[in-house]
């Protein structure tokens, strides 16, 4: 157990769980996810499903994590005697889609770090020179440079995660999260004195369902998994190395309103800048890029700002590609015994380096490539996030509620010290037996149904 690194302190687990939970996907895929699925019904869609859906199957996740103290491969082939022989390839699939999301995560990750040094740079440079080097088009003209900043991203990750889970980045992210708190509490009060606001509001809170598609579901639920990191076995993990006295479900509800809230407040950030001054459009997933910096060089100590700003979001990207890859290890370490941590981080590192190779250059090399009218890296994130994803979260899902007994379930749910916990188990025990299931396998029936229409 001592081996398998519980955390020393509580504030330890909210640390990662959350610094896994929030990450690129809050403050670069959700705007322009928005933005694709037409606005405030949007947003009310996935907020009802982040709470009513992913809430319960992140607490489940970390359930499985800490009653097994396994990581999800071992886990679901423990739970498969009673769940049926076909569980075991769940946990597989979990981490596969681990590593590949990893390379992908990687490029956009690659894209903060183009943004922070040349914010860096701009503080030193003269102004006339500064707009241009921050420009994103030129970035993503440039295949091989985001090829090599996703490489020096997947390095520090990998060398982050071979220091072990105690040690390394707690002391940082403690430093970190507050201090971008503060950075994004300033944009937010800043977009909000933009004379696009009343518009921006109106878009983003009023309910519109005539805007939703027959896909709004299953990108609503996609993006919950993803954000939430379920699915990924991420929080098996995470819940494996939980302290035997943590609750589990209070933790996946704050986990859960925490990742909700900064998804809120990203929106709220960007959209008034996207209304007021943009030349791309909002369901572009360069959105984010195209429209931070340039503000941010607009206003005074724009580049002093921007930096800290990149630089903490830089943090929140590396935080949750730890989580990632932390899921492939830690999988490999507790599936093949032999296999020496160290060793399996770098082999994990390599993998998804040259998995990177396909998304980075998806704009350059590959940018003639289009799937059913969309970029390459469009279709490989429709196809992970819309599509794969709610499965394997299905999955890991079903081998839990088969695998695990009712009585079983309860007794971690229930905590005597916790009123609520007596409340809210039938519902939460009716959600992942009905509700879950149902609702994802129609959100991916009324995708498919999109594809045809
Ligand atoms: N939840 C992270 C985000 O929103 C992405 C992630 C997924 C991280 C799975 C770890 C595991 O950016």
């Amino acid at each position: 157990m001592s081996k398998r690194g519980a955390w020393r302190t509580r504030f330890g687990f909210y640390l990662l769980a959350i610094g896994s939970a929030c990450g690129l996907g809050n403050l670069w895929r959700f705007p322009y996810v928005v933005g694709e699925n037409g606005g405030g019904a949007f947003i009310l869609l996935y907020v009802f499903m982040a709470l009513a859906i992913g809430a319960p199957m992140l607490i489940a996740e970390l359930m499985m994590g800490k009653n097994s103290r396994r990581s999800v491969i071992v886990a679901t082939q423990q739970l498969e005697q009673k769940a049926g022989k076909g569980f075991r390839w769940v946990g597989r699939f979990a981490v596969i889609l681990s590593i590949v999301v990893l390379s992908y995560y990687a490029v956009i990750s690659g894209w903060v770090l183009h943004f922070m040094t040349q914010f860096l740079i701009s503080i030193f440079s003269p102004p006339e020179m500064i707009t241009a080097k921050t420009n994103l088009a030129a970035l993503m003209g440039n295949g091989w440079l985001q090829l090599m900043l996703a490489s020096v991203h997947l390095l520090i990750t990998v060398v982050v995660v071979v220091k072990g889970v105690q040690e390394g980045l707690e002391k940082w992210i403690s430093y970190t999260i507050p201090l971008f708190a503060i950075l994004v509490g300033i944009l937010v009060l800043k977009s909000f004195s933009m004379p696009s606001t009343p518009e921006v509001l109106r878009f983003l809170f009023y309910p519109d369902f005539s805007k939703l598609t027959w896909s709004s579901l299953n990108h609503a639920l996609g993006h919950v998994f993803f954000t939430l990191s379920v699915g990924f076995g991420t929080m098996v993990t995470f819940g494996s190395y939980m302290r035997e006295a943590d609750h589990a479900p209070t933790a996946g509800f704050r986990v859960t309103l925490v990742d909700t809230a900064i998804s809120l407040i990203a929106v709220v950030m960007i959209f008034p800048v996207a209304f007021q001054a943009s030349n791309i459009p909002l369901t572009d997933p360069a959105l984010m890029f195209e429209v931070l910096p340039k503000y941010l060089l607009a206003i005074r100590g724009g580049n002093l700002f921007g930096l800290a700003f990149f630089a903490c979001l830089y943090m929140a990207a590396l935080n949750a590609s730890i989580g990632l890859l932390e899921v492939v290890v830690s999988n490999w370490v507790d599936a093949q015994k032999k296999m020496e941590r160290g060793r399996a981080t770098w082999y994990s590192g390599m993998i998804a380096l040259v998995l990177t190779i396909l998304p980075a250059l998806s704009s350059s090399v590959f940018k003639d490539v289009r799937v059913l009218g969309r970029s390459l890296i469009e279709s490989l994130d429709s196809l992970l996030i819309n599509w794969l994803l709610p499965m394997v979260a299905l999955g890991i899902l079903m081998a839990y509620n088969r695998g695990v007994a009712e009585k079983e379930k309860e007794l971690s749910f229930v905590d005597k010290d916790k009123f609520v916990s007596y409340t809210m188990y039938p519902h939460w025990s009716f959600t992942l037996k009905w509700a879950a299931p149902l609702v994802i396998v129609l959100g991916l029936v009324m995708q498919m149904i999109d594809l045809w229409l």
